[in-house]
């Protein structure tokens, strides 16, 4: 799925969440500077927005990992326009069997993607074993707005707008409408940081953002 919408996944990425996607991954990375940083890994980094917002960090080392080849090309392609080709070092691969040595890095980011694995303890758990020992995993996920009127609101465009308008310009049938079932199905909020401290994680905590549309996860090792 990945694959057929990466060439328009920016650009609707952007249109249908106004924006606010670039505003909530700079709130991610602000988190991120009380931590240390030096060797970044960016987990379903699709095509790199979050990595190359982490070189803010300056960072000596940026893995942009993902499982789609088109993602990924449309982030070096990206990088390359940038001239951040020799800063992030993009790699093809599962989340959830990572090709990567235990306690390789300090911190690991990332954007709209632990939703999207097939089993996610098995990916947290990997985040886990690869992160060094006192590593961060900044985790940024849509969530459920809980009340009203605005939760009524946002569940009428994630619906019925945002469906529609993701078909018609990314031509792809479902990838729209598997997007507000994936975040209803997720388990968000508590449940999620329990999830996280089944993993291994022994220190976690939750910002909600944009009255709850977005939640931003820390979990330390
Ligand atoms: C919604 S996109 C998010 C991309 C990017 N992080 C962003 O902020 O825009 C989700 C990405 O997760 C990737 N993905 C899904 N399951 C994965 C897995 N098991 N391992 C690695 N990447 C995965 C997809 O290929 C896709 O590029």
């Amino acid at each position: 799925m990945f694959d057929n919408i990466a060439p328009r996944y920016d650009f609707l990425n952007h249109f249908l969440s106004l924006g606010i996607d670039k505003i909530w991954r700079k709130k991610a990375i602000r988190i991120l500077s009380d931590y240390k940083t030096d060797v970044l890994l960016d987990v379903a980094t699709g095509t790199g927005d979050f990595a190359i917002a982490a070189l803010k960090l300056n960072p000596s080392k940026i893995v942009a990992f993902d499982l789609s080849e088109q993602m990924l090309n449309v982030g070096r392609i990206k990088a390359e326009k940038l001239g951040l080709s020799d800063s992030i070092k993009f790699v093809k691969g599962d989340s959830e069997a990572m090709p990567f040595s235990d306690r390789q890095f300090d911190a690991i980011t990332v954007a709209f993607g632990v939703r999207n694995f097939e089993n996610l303890e098995k990916g947290l758990k990997e985040f886990h074993r690869v992160l060094k020992p006192n590593g961060v995993a900044v985790i940024l996920e849509f969530s459920k707005p809980k009340y009203f009127p605005f939760k009524q609101f946002y569940l009428f465009y994630f619906f019925t707008i945002l469906p529609l308008v993701g078909r018609l310009i990314s031509k792809d049938p479902s990838a729209y409408s598997y997007l507000p079932e994936s975040v209803m199905a997720f388990p968000d909020d508590q449940k999620f940081l329990s999830v996280l401290k089944s993993c291994g994680f022994s220190k976690s905590r939750q910002k909600r953002l944009t009255f709850g549309i977005a939640t931003i996860y820390i979990a330390q090792k």
